[in-house]
């Protein structure tokens, strides 16, 4: 997988009322975080991300539904499906990602270890080459 990516496992509290599933700040996954985000009513067809981060790491699980996660750290890439919400998948900072094939109702939540800041995204392919090689 690139560059120190991997899908983590988190608790699940099973119940026949219900499970139940809980992140905690750096125990589940490790890095502090101070945002969470969800994305949803993706229409068929459409692509989210398409970016890298400067600094944020960023931990993503579906919660609902089913979508594709593809990879590329500026050497290998990959591609994952998340379809269960008790699973996620850690992407540290400078790895490209986008998101696709996302199923009807799907919703990927996002930990993010910063505050949302524009300038922290890298959006263009060529400088993301350019910063990971020199990396
Ligand atoms: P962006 O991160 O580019 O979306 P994607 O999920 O496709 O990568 O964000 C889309 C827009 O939403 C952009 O204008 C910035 C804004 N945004 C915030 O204001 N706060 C946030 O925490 C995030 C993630 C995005």
């Amino acid at each position: 997988m690139p560059r120190d990516c991997r899908m983590i496992e988190l608790p699940r509290v099973q119940d026949a009322r219900g499970n139940l599933t809980f992140i905690e700040s750096l125990r589940h996954v490790p890095f502090a975080f101070q945002r969470v985000y969800w994305i949803y009513d993706v229409p068929g067809g459409e692509r989210r991300g398409g970016h890298a981060y400067r600094t944020a790491n960023e931990f993503l699980i579906a919660l609902s539904g089913s979508f594709d996660v593809v990879f590329d750290d500026g050497s290998a890439s990959q591609v994952i499906t998340l379809n269960r919400s008790y699973f996620g998948i850690f992407v540290p900072k400078l790895v490209w990602r986008h998101l696709q094939n996302f199923s009807t109702n799907a919703v990927c939540l996002v930990m993010a270890s910063t505050p949302f800041t524009e300038s922290d995204y890298i959006r263009d392919y060529s400088e993301f080459k350019e910063v990971t090689s020199a990396s």
